[in-house]
């Protein structure tokens, strides 16, 4: 009985120790398992920062190339530009200006108002260049023009008339002698265009009513003096000249 006893606890403690084994070689599996699992979980986490990586230097790369291109593209655009440059055609251009002939060349933009500055009559006075002030006003072939409104080439074969042109410092025109007579100047900026603009008017219409003068200046602005000033002097102005 005792051996049979002995021989049954050897059994176990044998099952025991095969069970015991078993488990430890599971947890030595089991921890392999896991590491082999870090270990590619590191693997993948490396790769995809170096992926990152690549991409942001890409995506930095890409901009500067776009700018270098788009500066060569500019560069060569200014300088077909600057090859197909040529400076505006000048027209030559015959005129009177208060009698006398100018003969001179005129690009097609360039206004009536620059040539005849440019050429020495800065009696046209520069107000607006816009047709709003009337300071530039010249007759042409008889009409009463705003000389920034006209091109210098439609000056061609006309004739031009400059407040210089209606009366001198020794020989005034009337109009003139009444616009000093009755106050019609402070400042004089708008003078030679207004005087210009009544000699257009009283030529064709020797005796106006007041209606009519403010009709007659109604495209020239004065700041300084009000305009009844003015108005009488070309209602005096008429009744001297008209016949
Ligand atoms: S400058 Fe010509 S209308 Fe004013
Ligand atoms: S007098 Fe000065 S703007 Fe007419």
């Amino acid at each position: 009985m005792a051996a049979a006893k002995k021989a049954k606890s050897r059994k176990r403690s044998a099952a025991k120790k095969k069970t015991a084994r078993k488990k430890s070689v599971k947890k030595t599996a089991k921890k392999k398992a896991i590491k082999k699992k870090t270990a590619k979980k590191k693997v993948a986490k490396k790769k995809t920062v170096k992926k990152k990586a690549a991409k942001k230097k890409t995506a930095k790369k890409k901009p500067a190339k776009k700018k270098t291109a788009k500066k060569k593209s500019a560069k060569k655009k200014a300088a077909r530009k600057a090859a197909a440059y040529s400076p505006p055609a000048k027209y030559p251009i015959s005129f009177t200006v208060n009698g006398a002939q100018v003969d001179c060349e005129a690009a097609a933009h360039t206004t009536l108002l620059y040539l005849l500055r440019d050429l020495g009559f800065t009696e046209v006075k520069n107000g607006c260049e816009a047709g709003d002030c009337g300071a530039c006003t010249v007759m042409m072939d008889d009409i009463a023009v705003n000389a920034c409104c006209a091109l210098g080439v439609q000056a061609e074969g006309r004739e031009i008339l400059t407040v210089k042109g209606i009366g001198t410092v020794d020989n005034l025109h009337p109009i003139q002698k009444k616009f000093i007579e009755h106050g019609g100047i402070q400042c004089g900026f708008c003078t030679p265009g207004m005087i210009v603009a009544a000699k257009a008017l009283l030529d064709n219409n020797p005796r106006p009513t007041r209606e009519e003068i403010k009709q007659g200046i109604a495209g020239n602005l004065c700041r300084c003096t009000g305009y009844v000033k003015i108005i009488d002097a070309i209602e005096a102005a008429a009744a001297e000249t008209a016949t």
